[in-house]
């Protein structure tokens, strides 16, 4: 008889819970702190990985399967046959050629595109229903790519966007005003880039606007200085660049936060880059991040800031700088 026999009664068959299938497309150093944010914070029991490169996919499951004391039991799973995302909820990619130094996001495009052509069709075969988040940059140029290459659903492709900017935001006013970054609130949006936009009609610190006690915000008169956190916000990706060669664990952790919106279903309000068309008078078919209520199926709506007509301007100036970029692409 199998010793098993002797372990256990057996009453039912082991199954797999398919509801909270969580897939990376890409498992470099952004696919590996979306991972470990995914596994480590418990948002999920059943992830999948996917990646061209047999070695590398091997070597992090052995790597990852050792955290299984510290991880609920999770179940990972890795291929380089894409077919390993079936029936996903959420499909995060992460794809892509690497930023390098001194690269701008703008020459990552073309590159990437080619790729997305590839892929994109084979995911939402396997994974139909699942909400596709972008991550992999320019990432609103992808996003709006993925979009129209998948042909989903409005509201299901959606992009990580300015959620990072927004909790760079956060760090800085709490380490500004010596709160927790949880208490303060407010909006990065925009491009996730060069020119986004800080909205600073919408900050607040323990429920009080900012503009309220400060008119001169972001003006070269202003003692604060805001324009110093303004640029902080914008470049220190490229200065993380520069530093250590690729960023990772802050886009892993509030990539893991989006992911875990919408497998609960909570209805949080993050800024993702969605479709802009028709806010804020952006007439082109431009995508870049606004605040949006996030659901299961992905974007279910988006919210209208009352913004100042200096903001507005400073969005539709991102939204022009984008929609250069985007009409050169070939898709
Ligand atoms: C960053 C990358 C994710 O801003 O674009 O860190």
């Amino acid at each position: 008889p199998d010793p098993r026999d002797k372990l256990f009664c057996h009453i039912a068959e082991h199954t797999r819970r398919q509801q909270n299938k969580i897939s990376i497309i890409g498992i470099g150093h952004v696919g590996q702190a979306v991972l470990a944010s995914l596994l480590f914070q418990k948002i999920t029991d059943n992830i999948a990985i996917y990646d061209r490169d047999e070695d590398k996919i091997k070597g992090e499951l052995l790597d990852f399967q050792y955290a299984a004391m510290y991880s609920s039991n999770t179940h990972i799973e890795g291929s380089t046959k894409i077919n390993v995302i079936v029936n996903s909820k959420i499909v995060i990619i992460t794809a892509g050629a690497r930023r390098q130094k001194g690269d701008t996001r703008i020459t990552l495009v073309q590159k990437n595109v080619e790729v997305f052509q590839d892929i994109i069709p084979k995911i939402v075969q396997y994974a139909p229903h699942a909400v596709l988040i972008l991550v992999s940059n320019p990432v609103d140029i992808m996003t709006y790519i993925t979009d129209k290459i998948s042909c989903l659903p409005p509201g299901q492709v959606v992009g990580s966007g300015t959620n990072l900017d927004t909790s760079r935001l956060h760090f800085y006013m709490s380490h500004k005003y010596n709160v927790a970054a949880e208490s303060c609130k407010g909006w990065v949006i925009g491009e996730h880039g060069e020119t986004a936009v800080i909205a600073y009609s919408t900050l607040t610190v323990g429920g009080t606007y900012i503009e309220d006690i400060n008119f001169k915000m972001g003006e070269s008169c202003d003692i604060e200085k805001w324009s110093d956190i303004h640029n902080e916000v914008l470049t220190t990706s490229a200065n993380i660049i520069s530093l250590k060669g690729y960023t990772n664990w802050a886009i892993g952790l509030s990539v893991a936060d989006l992911a875990h919106t919408i497998i609960t279903n909570n209805k949080s309000v993050h800024p993702v880059t969605v479709s802009a068309k028709g806010f804020y008078c952006i007439t082109e078919d431009v995508y870049l991040s606004l605040p949006a209520v996030l659901g299961e199926n992905g974007v279910i709506e988006v919210v209208r800031l009352e913004l100042s007509s200096k903001e507005c301007e400073l969005l539709r100036k991102s939204a022009d700088y984008l929609y250069n970029m985007q009409k050169e692409i070939k898709i």
